[in-house]
């Protein structure tokens, strides 16, 4: 991530140095490259480009508008996962017959949403067919769909993101995505258009394999819906999952996952192959930018507080892991290892038990590493904090695409 590095001692982002991107909105502050996250959806767009792959943005990982806007000039679909997403992606004026809709839960009012708009619906359940075949049906609208299917392949990465293995809640076994089809061919779902499959195995997918078996269970379906006549039923969607490197061992390009897969989809006329990756796309292209707030000491050990914490970036606490690399602003030898904290009155608000940083005091800046995916969109506002504002940076210019909040607003609709 060569995006975000020191000139004259300095950490900056696309040049600009981060204490001044900061210094107008105050710490903490989400800063984005938004022409880092396009270099990575055309890089995800040409490595699949040969399996005739084509790339949507999955919301979910950084839904800010500007993000969005800037996916909609590249010309991307989009995948989302509620209808407040789906809200976001019309507003901002994405195409809805390139977005697709997946998750276990959709409610009515979401399907009515999807199926207004022509949005493709990813289906994780034989209830779901009857409730969207019915929410069609008032509508007097056909709507298309895929299934989602569980493969059964666990791959190797944190349990919480294993998507794909038989136990997890996502998507139906193969044998029950058979009845599926079948019970759509005996005409129980006259408003369901089957147009293909849908997978995701699990995110930060170390490497490739568990996608390729994962995508041999997909392809027999898809040859058992041609067989029986279903000529449409044709897409291919492999999901996401793409990792990223967040300085721990080595991972997997995208190339490489498109290399590994061209055994199996290489020269298939007969399938559309579409990707949702969102990490791998917006990860890198983010930092979140802290203040020190006061140094303490462990027996032994140094400590620093920051004014952000587990309501901001919540991924640390939530997967127990030193997952973010923190990085002083300005440049310094370490001081050896610090535990790093967050001000919530939670003992898994840490992001560090020891990172390596300079001698840092009240008022120094560190910026979280990899923050633009599954950053902003997973904080919260608990202990009554506000969230962060978000700043993009566009062909060498910031601005601020979201302010930060007013704490009298976040309790502004409640009634005392
Ligand atoms: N498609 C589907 C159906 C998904 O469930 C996901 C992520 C994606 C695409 C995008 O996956 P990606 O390319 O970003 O790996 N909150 C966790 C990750 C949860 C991922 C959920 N699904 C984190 O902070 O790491």
């Amino acid at each position: 991530t060569d995006h975000v590095r020191y000139t004259d001692g300095v950490l900056t982002l696309d040049g600009l140095a981060l204490d001044g991107l900061v210094a107008d909105v105050g710490t903490p502050a989400y800063v984005y490259s938004l022409d880092v996250m396009a270099a990575a959806m055309e890089r995800a767009r040409a490595a699949f480009a040969p399996l005739g792959g084509q790339v949507s943005y999955s919301v979910k990982v950084n839904s800010n508008q500007a993000v969005l806007a800037r996916m909609v000039r590249l010309g991307a679909g989009f995948d989302v996962v509620s209808g407040g997403e789906l809200s976001r992606v019309l507003a901002v004026g994405g195409d809805p017959a390139r977005t697709t809709f997946a998750g276990v839960g959709k409610t009515d009012e979401e399907l009515a949403l999807a199926v207004r708009h022509d949005v493709l619906v990813n289906i994780e359940s034989a209830d779901e067919c009857e409730a969207l075949n019915r929410v069609a049906a008032a509508l007097g609208r056909r709507v298309r769909c895929g299934i989602r299917v569980n493969p059964g392949v666990t791959v190797d990465t944190l349990a919480p993101m294993q998507t794909g293995s038989a136990k997890a809640k996502f998507g139906l076994p193969a044998t029950e995505a058979r009845a599926l089809l079948d019970a759509c061919l005996a005409g129980r779902y006259p408003q369901l258009s089957l147009l293909g499959v849908h997978m995701h195995v699990g995110s930060q997918v170390p490497e490739p394999s568990g996608m390729v078996r994962a995508a041999e269970v997909l392809l027999d379906l898809l040859e058992y819906a041609q067989q029986r006549g279903l000529d449409e039923f044709r897409r291919f969607d492999l999901g996401g999952g793409f990792p990223i490197d967040y300085g721990g061992p080595a991972v997997p390009t995208v190339e490489e996952f498109a290399a590994a897969l061209t055994p199996l989809l290489g020269g298939r006329r007969d399938l559309d192959v579409y990707l949702e990756p969102g990490r791998s796309i917006a990860g890198p292209a983010g930092v979140l930018v802290a203040q020190v707030l006061y140094r303490k000491h462990r027996p032994g050990q140094r400590m620093l507080v920051l004014d952000t914490g587990m309501h901001h970036l919540i991924r640390p606490a939530l997967y127990r892991t030193d997952v973010h690399r923190i990085l002083p602003v300005l440049a310094g030898p370490s001081a050896g290892p610090t535990v790093v904290v967050g001000p919530v009155c939670e003992s898994t608000d840490t992001f560090a038990e020891s990172a390596e940083l300079p001698d840092l005091a009240p008022g120094d800046l560190v910026a979280f590493m990899d923050a633009g995916a599954y950053g902003m969109v997973m904080a919260s506002h608990y202990n009554t904090n506000r969230k962060p504002p978000e700043i993009v940076v566009e062909n060498g210019a910031a601005r601020v695409a979201r302010p930060r909040e007013q704490w009298s607003s976040l309790f502004a609709s409640e009634r005392p």
